[in-house]
């Protein structure tokens, strides 16, 4: 043996006796601590009032209190953050195998009791009233980090749902609700109707959105009753960005916005950026959607602002298909398909059956089997896959009568659901194909559907059979799964089978009525390869994590496009993930690559985009821009968050509705901070483009805060 292939040898044999180990010690890119990549993971949501009464002293009273939680209601019933902890030190989360709990949002909200068809509370968190104190009927700051701590020494993540888009209901009525007031840790800053004036405000006052077919109505005007906060108020700016501080500090792992439809773009790519060069955490954001069509701002918020989403096009057409009998497995595969080159990282989006806002999945009249296969498939399929609270009991409401938000009243952990929860999200943790592989179909007719999912040897395959009552033939099924025998993953608790492979094909079986089989290969690697790589946009200086397999143990180098890594920048490498520093490349997108110390280079992981540098919010408005039919105004700079002058990557078409009004345009913009920036603006009508024929403006933007630069055309 010679010298310089004894380290490979070692590379291999650590590999070969992780195999062994895989049961006793959990991947650095499956650990509780990795806070950037959610893919190994499988989320709760609960709500956290209809959950556990862990404490009753902390209940709300009279009217806005039910202790019976009666169907529909609409006030508190008496969940708490020492309930869900309760819960997490019985083990009810880790034996059906989740690793991150979602709760509602955990801020103080307003105590009135506001009557609409029923009473009505903030019983659900999206009522804020102080975004830097707690919901009291949650519990106090002791209780939210007691929480944090539980989940953590059992290996969950805490994610918090964050609603920077309104505070409460309010009206011209002063008397209404609480008006919608908003304090700072305490001390009162606006009600809706005595807002600051004059100088700046807090709130917008546009009245509600009147048709949601207008981004620009959606952003600037309030989503029913709700108080839209006015993220444009250098106040409110900063104490947004104080208050995520406050629950960063408390170790939450990762945040679910509220709404993002309906707050301006800008606003939230400079809030994701701030937050991920303080303490990084993954993100995902609730961008509702009514089916599964594409919707082009959607996609463009998911792969440029920073933020995942919620993947309603993947969950509306499992609805379709397994919920409602209204879709076919062809057009379940076309989604898949679509969103995998739309979303340019699917994995990161958010997967689902259904949530606090939709009828839950029994509620349509089918049976468990139809729940455990859509379940099934949604924790093997791409994206990050998200289980609403009850699910796993086959709890069944409604949206529209309030009972899809039923207390949970059942905590068995021998149901169906919950099993097969536990088997899929333990193949979620031991193999990487899951969390990162590629997805491709095998075999689809109108019963059956079966997929698989790879990343380099590593191999899932799963078959499903919606036919309840008719097995079907599969011929000529072929695999990347290599020879062997395969037993189904889920011991036949959907009725699955068995097979074996030889040179990739599965010699023709019969797949039981109603069955779902999971079969699947896993083996080490000293092959680099990158599966993952999280948050995807920052500043120079910034950590990432770079997750994946074959690193190998020594420290090797990573590269952004040419850019090579090394040393200290590389905080820590280990053969499933590295942390590395973000390098003082130009702003701009950079594929990401390791290679090993012993020279084996990974596959490139695309567009990791680099900020300028830190960023704010800047609201560039232009006044006397008269355009002819079909032409809009956009902005154009010598910066990449504007473009770099590039026409075809001006930022727009501006508004010019709501704030301002044609012929004056405005729209919100992150840049960089406290920089001298050139820029201008630009008429486009298709490919006709004309810009202003002045010479270049000048602004030099604020540090923090915001700023509104006016000019005329
Ligand atoms: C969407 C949330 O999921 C929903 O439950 C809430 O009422 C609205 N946003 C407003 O916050
Ligand atoms: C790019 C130039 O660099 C910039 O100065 C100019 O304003 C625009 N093109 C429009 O002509
Ligand atoms: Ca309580």
């Amino acid at each position: 043996m010679t010298t310089n292939v004894k380290p490979r040898m070692r590379v291999l044999a650590a590999a070969i006796a992780l195999v062994g180990a895989t049961a006793a010690h959990a991947a650095p890119d499956t650990a509780v601590t990795n806070k950037q990549n959610f893919t190994t993971d499988v989320i709760y949501q609960i709500l956290t009032d209809r959950f556990v009464d862990g404490d009753s002293s902390n209940n709300a009273s009279g009217t806005a209190f039910d202790s019976s939680c009666s169907s529909g209601t609409k006030v508190y019933c008496g969940g708490d953050w020492q309930g869900i902890t309760n819960k997490i030190n019985d083990n009810y989360f880790t034996d059906m195998g989740i690793t991150a709990l979602w709760v509602s949002p955990p801020v103080d909200n307003i105590d009135a009791v506001i009557t609409y068809d029923r009473a009505n509370t903030a019983y659900h968190g999206y009522w804020a009233r102080d975004f830097k104190r707690t919901n009291a009927h949650f519990g106090h700051f002791v209780d939210f980090t007691a929480m944090v701590n539980a989940a953590h020494a059992k290996n969950i993540k805490v994610i918090i749902d964050f609603a920077p888009n309104h505070t409460s209901p309010s009206s011209s009525d002063p008397a209404f609700g609480e008006n919608g007031r908003l304090l700072n840790d305490g001390v009162a800053m606006a009600t809706f109707n005595n807002d600051v004036s004059n100088t700046y405000k807090f709130f917008h006052h546009n009245g509600g959105i009147d048709d949601y077919n207008v981004p620009e109505k959606v952003i600037y005007k309030g989503l029913g009753d709700l108080t839209d906060i006015d993220q444009n108020s250098g106040a409110i700016d900063t104490y947004m960005k104080e208050a995520i501080k406050v629950w960063l500090d408390l170790g939450i792992d990762g945040i679910r916005f509220d709404a993002i439809k309906h707050m301006s773009f800008g606003w939230q790519k400079n809030l994701i950026a701030n937050i991920d060069a303080y303490k990084p955490v993954y993100s995902f954001g609730e961008w509702m959607m009514g089916d599964s069509n594409p919707e082009a701002l959607n996609t463009a918020f998911a792969n440029e602002s920073g933020i995942n989403v919620l993947d309603f096009r993947f969950s509306r057409k499992l609805r379709d298909v397994l919920m409602y009998g209204t879709g076919t497995w062809a057009d379940f595969n076309t989604v898949l398909s679509a969103t995998g080159s739309d979303y340019k990282r699917v994995i990161d989006e958010v997967t689902f059956l259904d949530n606090h806002d939709l009828d839950r999945f029994q509620y349509a009249s089918n049976t468990h089997r139809n729940l455990e296969q859509a379940l099934a498939l949604t924790l093997t399929a791409r994206g990050v896959p998200c289980i609403y609270y009850g699910t796993e009991q086959y709890m069944a409401g409604g949206y529209d009568a309030g009972t899809n938000r039923q207390r949970i009243g059942t905590f068995d952990k021998t149901t169906k659901a919950y099993l097969i929860t536990k088997d899929l999200a333990t193949l979620r943790k031991s193999n990487p194909a899951l969390a990162y592989g590629s997805s491709q179909e095998r075999w689809i007719n109108n019963d059956v559907y079966i997929f698989e999912r790879k990343f380099g040897t590593n191999v899932v395959m799963v078959a499903i059979n919606k036919n309840q009552t008719t097995a079907v033939s599969i011929t000529s099924l072929l695999t990347a799964l290599p020879n062997g025998s395969y037993s189904d993953v889920l011991g036949a608790k959907l009725n699955g089978n068995a097979i074996t492979v030889s040179s990739g094909a599965v010699p023709t079986f019969n797949l039981p009525a109603g069955a779902v089989s999971v079969w699947q290969y896993t083996a080490a690697t000293n092959v680099a390869a990158i599966g993952h790589v999280g948050p995807m946009m920052g500043k120079a200086g910034n950590t990432i994590t770079i997750d994946g397999r074959g690193f190998g143990a020594t420290k090797g180098t990573v590269y952004f496009g040419t850019t090579a890594v090394t040393g200290a920048n590389i905080p820590s490498w280990e053969d499933s993930s590295i942390t590395v520093k973000v390098p003082a490349v130009a702003a701009g997108k950079y594929g990401v690559k390791v290679t090993t110390s012993g020279a084996v280079s990974s596959n490139v992981y695309p567009e990791y985009k680099v900020l300028t540098g830190d960023q704010v919010t800047v609201r560039f408005v232009v006044n006397n821009a008269t355009t002819s039919s079909g032409e809009n105004v956009y902005l154009s700079g010598n910066v990449d968050e504007l473009g770099n002058w590039d026409a075809t990557k001006a930022i727009g078409p501006m508004y010019n509705m709501v704030e301002y009004v044609y012929p004056n345009w405005y729209f919100d913009v992150s840049v960089p901070a406290g920089t001298t920036l050139q820029y201008k603006f630009l008429k486009v009508n298709g490919s006709t483009v004309t810009w202003n024929p002045n010479a270049n403006q000048t602004i030099t933007t604020p540090t923090s805060g915001t700023y509104t630069v006016t000019t005329s055309w």
